[in-house]
């Protein structure tokens, strides 16, 4: 029976490139898919940017872009990566769509018809600089346990703790610096401890097969009632005030979706993004089975909210959720935030194989949720001996002869042990299709090996390169070599997921059309092939280490200026330089290069300083924002008044051929009044 798979990745922020634990991500899953699809499986394999949130936004604004065009500019940057990996998506959406925005609506709106969206007053912290609710991470202070300095608004780095942010002392906003205050606001919430959601989705989550065991059993955390008898599972905010980049919530004017509600749906709106009209017909299809793999972070998002949104508002649930663990690089943990030692991206430009990486990750990854490790030397000694050593050799010892000494013909008989050898690994289709069904990839590929190995026993045993010195022996020489290929051919098939670029040259050489997994249950038989071109490269330990090197840095613009004679550190300090915010920002009348700024640098007065910034902000961006002073220059007498200080500003000696002028930003946390040395 031909299955119907919808499947997905995670959405990815689109707040930056991908790094190896996104790789690591699609290539499990387009192993997966490609393997259905070798089964003559249907499948729509999906996935998006996912664009909304604060985080985004913010990082739009510093990159002085509207949020459209900064996650239009991530979403280009997509395809290089895709590409260069191999990763076959049907479709690469944005959650920022218009079908996203449609189906997000529509869906709150079935969840409110049910009687599921609750309406409550909550009091959150907002930023009075940056006129705005402020996220946890975004509010910073000391943590109210152990007094440690510039801790998040949920936990403390140095001693674990756990609060909320209104719990911080001394909290501060890490986008203005400005003091938090306390204001209510009104929010949605899907209430989900609403006994009809806690019974659907503890029947959900239990359902045989639906989700990995340590799954389930991390998340059966979340039911149940607590020691004040309320339910665990409680009501969830997914409602966000403006400013806020997401969709709005119909029947609002400045009100967005939480953007975790969002970007599930996401998946459906990708989906409909590939199939156009026919979207709706698709997902009410029940034989349609959806599947979601992601990694362990998002366990939550994807077991509890998401099945509870899909089912009552009407739609298809999920069938499963595949979990994966992370990937560290040589033992050490990445972040998401920081990301890790190596970049996808370099992979490629230093030229190492995309298929090693797949191969290798693939060798370490099983069905449940573990991390898995990129170590160079395992890397280097996996690919050599398992990809070159074992499986391409078997080709590269055999097809010479077939060619030469016998026009491409491969033999129809292969005498009674070749034949007993090729049953050997066409018995182990079943077993392998099945190990890549449950995604024990790393299994499948030491069964794989493991045949391999045989394959290498055989002609290691009849020695072709000495059957062919021997006159009258050519039966014999064409059996064993005709024997290889075939053996070849059967390898290929159970890799093809693996390697599908590796495969397609194998097609090509052995001239079989596109091998489905079927294929492994019929022989090549009296067949030609075409001459052997070389496969696969060996992997060389420098060129992996390159991936570790620090890539030259971009030649900078240069400034145009050559650096002033040299001074001590006397010289230095005799400047003052001050943090200070800009309280206001002013047009100056009569001069088109001047801003007038009223700058607070912690003396409990105000200064008024004339800087000439004016073509590259515009006052209203400046409000609220810190930079640098000089607090000791002598004060100026100008037309327009008297100026007392100076702020800090990059730009290029020839402004003319360089245009731009970039005003010091202090890192968040840095308070007005500190000194900069
Ligand atoms: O954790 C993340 O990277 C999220 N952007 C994943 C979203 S998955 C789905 F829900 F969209
Ligand atoms: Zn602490």
């Amino acid at each position: 029976m031909t299955r119907q798979l919808f499947v997905t990745t995670a959405l990815p922020y689109a707040n930056g490139p991908f790094h190896i634990g996104h790789i690591m991500e699609y290539i499990q899953a387009d192993i997966w898919v490609r393997f259905q699809r070798m089964r003559g499986h249907e499948v729509k394999f999906v996935c998006a940017d996912d664009t909304h949130g604060a985080p985004i936004m913010i990082a739009a604004e510093k990159a002085g872009q509207t949020p459209q065009a900064f996650v239009a500019g991530i979403a280009a940057g997509r395809k290089a990566y895709l590409d260069g990996f191999h990763i076959a998506f049907d479709h690469w959406h944005s959650t920022d769509a218009p079908e996203n925005h449609e189906l997000a609506q529509s869906i709150y709106l079935a969840l409110r018809e049910q009687g599921l969206i609750a309406e409550r007053t909550i009091e959150q912290f907002f930023d009075p600089a940056k006129g705005m609710f402020l996220p946890d991470r975004f509010i910073k202070g000391e943590c109210p346990k152990c007094g440690a300095k510039d801790q998040y608004g949920d936990n403390c780095e140095a001693c674990g703790a756990v609060y909320s942010p209104t719990e911080l002392k001394n909290p501060y906003s890490a986008l203005s610096g400005a003091t938090p205050v306390l204001k209510t606001s009104s929010h949605f919430f899907f209430r989900l401890s609403d006994p009809r959601c806690i019974e659907f989705l503890q029947q959900w989550t239990q359902s045989p097969g639906r989700l990995q065991p340590e799954v389930l059993n991390k998340i059966s955390e979340w039911f149940g009632t607590g020691d004040d008898g309320a339910p665990k599972l409680a009501d969830w905010d997914i409602s966000r005030d403006a400013p806020y980049f997401g969709i709005r919530i119909p029947g609002t004017q400045d009100k967005y979706f939480y953007v975790w509600l969002d970007a599930p749906i996401g998946y459906l709106a990708a989906l409909k993004g590939l199939l156009g009209a026919g979207f709706e017909a698709y997902v009410a299809d029940p034989a349609v089975e959806q599947v979601h793999f992601i990694g362990k972070d998002i366990v939550t998002f994807h077991t509890l909210f998401w099945p509870a949104t899909l089912h009552f508002s009407g739609r298809k649930i999920p069938n499963h959720i595949f979990v994966h663990g992370f990937i560290t690089v040589s033992g050490e943990k990445m972040s998401k935030s920081r990301g890790t030692g190596i970049s996808p991206l370099r992979y490629l430009e230093i030229g190492l194989n995309p298929q090693w990486l797949r191969y290798y990750i693939a060798a370490k990854l099983n069905a449940r949720v573990e991390d898995i490790d990129f170590n160079a030397e395992d890397f280097v000694a996996r690919v050599n001996s398992d990809l070159v050593g074992k499986y391409v050799n078997i080709a590269s010892r055999a097809a010479g002869f077939i060619v030469k000494r016998f026009g491409g013909w491969l033999s129809a008989d292969l005498g009674v042990e070749g034949r007993m050898l090729l049953d050997t690994l066409r018995a182990h289709a079943d077993t392998l299709a099945q190990l890549y069904e449950e995604r024990e990839f790393g299994k499948a590929l030491r069964e794989v090996m493991a045949l391999a190995d045989r394959v290498n026993e055989y002609v290691d045993r009849h020695k072709p390169w000495e059957i062919a010195k021997r006159a009258g022996e050519d039966e014999a020489l064409h059996d064993v070599c005709s024997v290889c290929i075939e053996a070849f051919r059967l390898l290929t098939i159970y890799l093809k997921p693996v390697l599908p670029a590796l495969a397609a040259q194998v097609e090509a050489f052995l001239q079989t059309g596109p091998l489905e997994w079927a294929d492994a249950k019929r022989a090549l038989g009296r067949h030609a092939i075409a001459p052997y071109q070389h496969l696969m490269q060996r992997a060389d330990a420098a060129q992996v280490e390159r991936l570790f090197e620090t890539p030259e840095p971009p030649k900078p613009v240069p400034g145009g200026e050559e650096v002033a004679p040299e001074i001590v550190i006397g010289d230095f300090s005799k400047v003052d330089l001050r943090i200070a915010r800009i309280v206001d920002a002013a047009l100056v009348e009569g001069s088109d290069k001047l801003l007038r700024l009223t700058l607070d640098a912690g003396e409990g007065r105000l200064r008024n300083v004339f800087s000439g910034i004016r073509s590259a902000y515009a006052p209203e961006d400046l409000k609220g924002r810190l930079t640098v002073l000089v607090a000791n220059l002598a004060p100026r007498k100008m037309k327009f008044g008297v100026s007392e200080g100076m702020v800090l500003a990059a730009s290029h000696a020839d402004e003319k051929a360089h245009p731009g002028i970039f005003l010091l930003d202090p890192a968040p946390g840095a308070q007005p009044g500190m000194r900069v040395r």
